[in-house]
């Protein structure tokens, strides 16, 4: 059933939160270049990027069930996975019908719960790739960039969301729910300590990563967006800093997926991550076990040398040094 995307999912649609401090995450979501679109709603503030993946955000409120990020504080509350047609939303009401919660709001879109309590949507996708002029680089005996300047950023503009991880107890429970009944694959793997999963055999190298996580719970870890370049990440992450927002990790490149990536510290619960040049994979591309390489978190890292977020580095140091 895996193998041909059978819910013919397109990726993340949509992530909604509740956080505590409502006004600072609307701040961080529009530093970090995304849109403000105002809602009907006004109590929920509505954040896009270029191609209308959005990020919605309410206040925390414990009383209020639809306003409970998982993990409690300030976190995740539902994940809305886009599809290509309504026939999908139809065979998902069914299949998810038979031993869990399904309900159709207003907008046509479906809302269920995975195996562990996190709340998720399905809609058919409203995401739309914007065409843009790709940078060029010029490879040594190979130029491709001609009597042209590289572009550079003083911002960056997200162009989609990438994907999102999630620190769960039991990363391989986890992904069981996503693998048996929605038809995921596994492109990579750390053991069963974490699984990065994607939704349709071919496209981006994950849209979710389940990891085990040093606290026990299921909490939002951190989001991903994608830009253009490493210049973009690099220009981004200069802004955020130049702003006051904290590094989490970065700049550095992943050894899985080979994103370039810089992770901020968010009112989110969790980190935001740029990330730059990800492996595209098609249904031919062969899952690996990375568990026997030591530091699987990063090739190379500014700011971040230890895998257990223990921040050392050029960035951390230099900017205790400022305060
Ligand atoms: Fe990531």
């Amino acid at each position: 059933m895996s193998k041909d995307n059978p819910f013919r999912f397109t990726g993340v649609e949509c992530v909604r939160f509740a956080v505590e401090d409502l006004a600072g995450a609307c701040r961080f979501a529009a530093d970090w270049g995304l849109s403000y679109v105002p809602s009907v709603d006004p109590e929920v503030k509505l954040f896009r990027a270029v191609d209308g993946s959005e990020v919605q955000v309410v206040e925390t409120d414990l009383s209020r069930i639809e306003r409970t990020p998982i993990g409690g504080g300030s976190g995740l509350c539902e994940i809305v996975w886009g599809v290509e047609d309504q026939a999908t939303l139809a065979a998902l009401a069914e299949d998810l019908g038979r031993d869990r919660r399904v309900e159709i709001d207003k907008d046509g879109v479906l809302h269920s719960v995975d195996d562990l309590g996190i709340n998720l949507g399905f809609r058919i996708t409203q995401r739309k790739p914007v065409h843009f002029d790709v940078t060029r680089f010029n490879a040594p005996g190979q130029p491709s960039r001609i009597n042209r300047r590289a572009p550079a950023y003083k911002v960056a503009k997200p162009r989609e969301i990438s994907h999102i991880a999630i620190g769960v107890d039991d990363a391989s429970e986890a992904a069981r729910f996503y693998i048996e009944r929605l038809g995921f694959l596994v492109s990579d793997r750390y053991a069963d300590r974490g699984l990065f999963m994607r939704c349709s055999p071919s496209g981006n190298h994950h849209h979710v990563f389940f990891m085990n996580a040093r606290v026990p719970g299921t909490r939002f870890n951190h989001l991903a967006f994608k830009v253009r370049d490493i210049h973009e990440v690099i220009g981004g992450g200069q802004h955020l800093d130049s702003l006051g927002w904290k590094t989490f990790a970065g700049p550095g490149r992943h050894t899985i997926s080979s994103a370039c990536f810089w992770y901020f510290q968010t009112p989110f619960g969790g980190s935001w991550e740029y990330a730059a040049d990800e492996d595209v994979v098609t249904e031919e591309w062969e899952a690996q076990d990375f568990a026997a390489i030591a530091h699987i978190f990063s090739e190379w890292t500014f700011g971040l040398e230890k895998s257990d977020g223990t921040l050392k580095g050029p960035i951390s140091a230099s900017k205790e040094q400022k305060l």
